[in-house]
């Protein structure tokens, strides 16, 4: 696939390109020794176990194993091919990618995932153009003024207007090249049931445009301009928009996000654009789908301290009590703002000015005691209510894995429930052995964790993986290491490969890794070296000398033994011309050894 792109602009791109720049984009790293850490974006953790190397390029997962070069990185976070990855790098780098290379004939050498984007920049455009200068777009500037939004907002949120027209967007999209298919696919049009033809999705709505954290759109929401039924319609699901990963707003509060170690998240599109309005510019909602484990890992990359403000209805403050217990399990630091009842973001900030949300924001209850709040409200008080209100807090008082924590809430919820404090202990420890209990027996395969991993194999080809690492990390002993054959007398199939391509890049430089990773083309390889590269494992002559004698050893011994076995099964079969003849070799290779 590299082939497609000329070698030297993936080689100008990856020296271009920063990968502490481009990774801490999306994820809080920071300095620890020659490295920089941070909280792994492909698995859950609490302690960061992924680690980017600005020397080497390189960054390796120590948690769940996944590992790479920059390119890599961009095509696991963002599921792309590694065409599109370069392309996403060489624009960020300014490095021109001509479009035609490798292609013939009418492909333009542009994947769909691309053309979908861009038919998305178009039909903002177009949406954009309706909202600010036609006269069809006066009723909705018009509705946006009687919400109180402002130009300035309208501009940083690129919301526009899809006006009441079956296909004035496919037509707009046509004549700008988009084929019908493309425009398909990206959800902007849908084809007709009964006839041939499509017609826009969005028509007669205010439209807020999803941004990608790279600044691409990857989908809308259109609102309605009164109290017609879908109030929402959203773009639908595709190769390039998925509502449980993305996050309406955080392209343009990821600053602020930063900034204030904190991330508010609400329900609505609206409440996202009057917090701004306001200037509480840390904000996202989730696109009417429920708060996930892989937005909550996306946020943490810009926050550690969330907050969560939803609608105060029943609806919203159920979804909140569900949230909580995905902030326990995904260890966030998080509180829950309620807002008086009846009120959403919006409304509030509109009728009390942000003075007053702040002080929301700042009265805001931690997980348990609003958990707490909550089951006191829903149960009573009464000694029937209290045991139910128990039953409930048992559950997350157990999940809580911090033990300090742990049993100062279980001092607060015994206080306030006017239950005795060791007997609730009693039954949080005994809840949270049953669980690491199923949790120790129940351990599934981890799908992120590669095969190469089992236990077994990792010690039978550790040596093979420390003769890599000593290549790699110390280039001078590569003639010696050639001299003695070592690679060839690997067992592992994946590590003799590695070893022969890490073995023929002699020279020392900053590239050197890059190019063995790009030679290799192979991602449990590159997966593997990124690992040995970041594993601090100092070799030095002496030590590697060591280790190469030793490993040579236990070759002699594997094939001496493999050679008695074959000897004592000839013997046995009576086949003494087979057994002459592996005597002969072994007197051959005791003159010889080597
Ligand atoms: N939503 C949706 N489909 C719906 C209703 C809502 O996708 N039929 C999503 C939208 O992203 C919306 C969010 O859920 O922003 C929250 O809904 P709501 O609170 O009703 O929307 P607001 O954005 O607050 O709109 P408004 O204040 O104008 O009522
Ligand atoms: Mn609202």
């Amino acid at each position: 696939m590299a082939g497609l792109i000329p070698e030297q602009i993936i080689s100008d791109i990856q020296n271009a390109a920063d990968m502490v720049e481009v990774v801490g984009e999306t994820v809080l790293l920071k300095k620890a020794g020659r490295n920089f850490v941070g909280l792994c974006p492909f698995h859950s953790e609490k302690t960061p176990s992924f680690s980017v190397s600005p020397d080497k390029q390189i960054f390796y997962c120590f948690g769940c194993g996944v590992g790479g070069n920059v390119f890599r990185f961009l095509m696991k976070q963002d599921g792309l091919s590694f065409p599109e990855a370069a392309r996403t790098l060489g624009r960020r780098y300014n490095i021109e990618i001509p479009e035609k290379s490798g292609f013939s004939g009418t492909q333009t050498g542009i994947s769909e995932r691309e053309q979908m984007i861009r038919a998305n920049q178009i039909a903002l455009d177009f949406f954009r153009y309706r909202l600010s200068q036609l006269p069809d777009g006066e009723r909705a500037r018009t509705y946006l003024k009687k919400r109180g939004i402002f130009k300035k907002i309208i501009d940083r949120f690129g919301l526009g207007y899809a006006p009441q027209d079956w296909e004035a967007l496919h037509r707009y999209l046509s004549k700008k090249g988009i084929a019908s298919k493309i425009a398909v696919q990206s959800g902007l049009i849908i084809p007709r049931k009964n006839s041939s033809g499509c017609y826009d999705r969005f028509r007669d709505r205010i439209v807020f445009p999803i941004f990608h954290l790279n600044g691409q759109i990857v989908g809308f929401g259109g609102r309605v301009l009164d109290d017609a039924l879908p109030k929402y319609i959203n773009s639908p699901d595709s190769i390039l928009f998925n509502k449980s990963q993305s996050l309406y707003g955080l392209q343009q509060s990821k600053e602020a996000c930063r900034k204030s170690d904190s991330v508010i998240i609400v329900e609505g599109n609206v409440d996202v654009l009057a917090l701004h309005q306001h200037g509480i510019k840390n904000v996202v909602a989730t696109l009417g789908t429920a708060l996930t484990a892989d937005h909550i890992r996306r946020l943490k990359g810009f926050a550690a301290q969330f907050f969560l403000v939803y609608d105060s209805d029943d609806s919203g403050i159920k979804a909140s009590e569900r949230i909580v217990g995905l902030f326990i399990k995904e260890n966030v630091d998080a509180h829950v703002a309620i807002l008086p009842t009846g009120h959403d973001p919006d409304s509030y900030l509109t009728q009390f000015g942000s003075d007053d949300f702040s002080k929301v924001i700042s009265k805001s209850l931690k997980i348990m005691p609003f958990l707490l709040t909550c089951a006191i409200k829903k149960y009573g008080m009464s000694t029937e209510g209290k045991i139910r209100i128990l039953k409930d807090m048992k559950l997350a008082l157990s999940s809580i894995s911090d033990q300090v924590s742990r049993s100062l809430y279980v001092k607060e919820v015994s206080e306030k429930i006017g239950v005795d404090e060791s007997a609730l202990l009693e039954k949080v420890r005994h809840t949270t052995v049953r669980r690491s209990h199923e949790k120790s027996t129940r351990r599934l395969p981890d799908p992120l964790r590669p095969s190469d991993a089992s236990d077994v194999n990792r010690s039978a080809n550790r040596i093979e993986q420390q003769v890599i690492a000593i290549m790699l990390q110390c280039p001078d002993l590569i003639p010696e290491i050639m001299a003695q054959k070592v690679i060839e007398r690997f067992g592992d199939e994946n590590l003799k490969s590695i070893g022969w391509v890490v073995g023929s890049f002699l020279n020392d430089g900053p590239q050197r890794i890059q190019n063995i990773i790009s030679t290799l083309n192979h991602s449990e390889k590159e997966r593997i070296i990124a690992r040995l590269v970041m594993t601090e494992e100092k070799w030095n002559n002496d030590t590697a000398l060591k280790l190469i004698a030793h490993f040579k050893n236990i070759k002699r011994r594997e094939s001496n033994d493999r050679q008695n076995r074959q000897i004592q099964a000839a013997e046995a079969r009576g086949d003494q011309e087979t057994v002459n003849e592996l005597l002969r070799q072994k007197q051959i290779q005791a003159r010889n050894p080597g």
